[in-house]
């Protein structure tokens, strides 16, 4: 095994030494200090003070008389900067970008930079060594090439930022959450039901056994059916779940598996309450964009820090700003999208009713004719699964029958929510199966809850890797998830 270890001079262990880090260390059992933990503590801490520091080198630099190395550990897109007095220690110990490294070094006071602490290695081990050609190094790397690295592009500095990013819009999720009165809720991802009734199911088997569960199972494309059992008993749920789709679109806003953040309400009447709610949702979580994000991992400052391109920033900062507008965003029904689109895209064909929206006409939508997010409302009922309400008499028409449903549509990405009221009459939600020629026995159970006190509600689901994916500035849903899974690709 590869083994390097320098040790410069005497590393001072007395008591008086280890004041914040060397406490953590002289406790057996505690954890280490993350790079995060150095980093906030390096502005106060005392000359000469014991630090050790673990984690992976992302830069050698050597000068005439010493040499730096840069060590982050994924924690914060801080790196460490370790000076070592003398050049040579970096060839004698073959030092090289990607190993993981253990670090003992003093704090002191930089000669060049004011107020500024710099950590002077006194002993040095490399843990963990790299290829010579380990392929991620300090300089710029594409997204493209660093796909074809499932299992080390998360130590980039810009994939370890959505990563961090994703934890903490998971975290300002859960917040809100909790202020508004919702329970969180964990729904099965095995279920017998097709809740979209899109057939874009994954069948459930086992090895060895046919027929496990004795009945069809699938892995869930959306917990709405079950969350709106647990609404009915809870009032206001939410989850964070994995949904499964077997839906061939190879593009990059789809995957396979993928994270949907849903909410289900009891007691609601209209639509326009669910749209006021996804936009009050979306807006508590930017609203920390400002100065409080500074020192959030994760945060709008922690992921900005970590990209090298000014332009990446400033669309960056552009995204942000367009979801912290605080008016409330323009809510138009499918119709007067048609005729939006009719009268001002200049298409070669007219949209005529009944006609999909395409993902191009919902980017133009809200990127180009209104630049900000926009619900689209009230669908042709066709267009739409069989559990979604009747349209408000205000806007219902006989000859186009249409739903009280709603899309959230945003710049460059178009959908990122889907909901709708659900119909909460039990002869209503039969009538409506029997018609779609569906098996009515299958949903027994969902059905039944309409007998057995019976409330409006309503929900929505958001495709979690949609939000990152917009928030953090990424073009490819695919560098937002950990491992990918789409079309052909399972890999790892
Ligand atoms: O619009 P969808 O299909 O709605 C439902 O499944 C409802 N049952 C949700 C509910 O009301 N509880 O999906 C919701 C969202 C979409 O708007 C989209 O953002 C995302 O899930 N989504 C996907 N994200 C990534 N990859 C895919 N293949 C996705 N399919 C849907
Ligand atoms: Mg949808």
């Amino acid at each position: 095994m590869y083994s390097a270890r320098l040790s410069i001079g005497s590393v001072s262990k007395k008591a008086g030494n280890f004041s914040f880090l060397g406490k953590r260390l002289a406790h057996s059992h505690a954890l280490s200090n993350t790079v995060h933990d150095i980093v906030a503590h390096s502005g106060t801490a005392k000359e000469g003070e014991s630090v050790t520091v673990k984690g992976h080198i992302r830069n050698v630099k050597t000068m005439k008389s010493h040499a730096f190395i840069d060590v982050s550990d994924g924690a914060t897109h801080h790196a460490v900067n370790i000076l070592l007095p003398d050049p040579k220690l970096t060839t004698d110990l073959h030092l090289k970008v990607g190993q993981a490294v253990e670090v003992v070094g003093e704090f002191k006071k930089s000669e060049v930079k004011d107020n500024v602490n710099e950590i002077h290695c006194k002993e040095m081990t490399v843990i963990g060594n790299v290829p010579d050609k380990y392929p991620i190094q300090k300089k710029a790397t594409s997204m493209d090439f660093l796909r074809t690295l499932p299992t080390l592009r998360h130590r980039t500095a810009t994939v370890a930022s959505v990563f961090r990013f994703r934890s903490y819009l998971e975290g300002c999720f859960m917040d809100f959450f909790r202020s508004e009165s919702f329970i969180k809720v964990s729904p099965p991802t095995l279920t017998s039901s097709d809740c979209e009734g899109a057939g874009e199911l994954f069948y459930v088997g086992s090895t060895g056994k046919k027929n496990f569960f004795k009945k069809n199972a699938y892995l869930t494309v959306s917990t709405q059916l079950h969350l709106e059992v647990l609404a009915a008993s809870l009032n206001r749920v939410w989850t964070l779940t994995p949904c499964f789709r077997a839906e061939n679109s190879d593009t990059n806003r789809h995957l396979s598996e993928f994270w949907m953040l849903e909410a289900e309400i009891s007691h609601v009447e209209h639509v326009h309450q669910l749209t006021q709610f996804a936009q009050k949702m979306l807006q508590s979580v930017v609203q920390s964009k400002g100065e409080a994000s500074k020192t959030v991992v994760g945060g709008f400052e922690d992921m900005s820090s970590s990209y090298r391109s000014q332009e990446k920033v400033d669309i960056l900062s552009q995204r942000w700003n367009t979801l912290l507008e605080d008016q409330q965003w323009p809510t138009i029904t499918y119709k007067q999208a048609l005729e939006i689109i009719n009268e001002n895209k200049g298409q070669e064909t007219e949209l005529q009713w009944g006609d999909t929206l395409t993902t191009e006409h919902e980017k133009w939508l809200a990127g180009t004719h209104f630049q900000k997010p926009v619900f689209v409302t009230d669908y042709p009922k066709f267009q739409k699964p069989f559990y979604m309400r009747q349209s408000s008499p205000d806007v219902y028409d006989s000859e186009q029958p249409t739903v009280a449903c709603f899309d959230l549509i945003i710049p460059e990405i178009g959908e990122l929510i889907g909901g709708s009221l659900r119909i909460h009459d039990y002869q209503e939600l039969t009538r409506e199966i029997e018609s779609r020629g569906m098996d009515k026995k299958a949903l027994d159970w969902y059905i039944g809850l309409r007998e057995n006190g019976t409330v409006p509600h309503g929900g929505f689901g958001m495709g979690f890797e949609r939000l990152v994916m917009y928030l953090s500035a990424q073009d490819n849903i695919r560098d937002v998830i950990a491992f990918p899974r789409f079309p052909g690709s399972c890999n790892c």
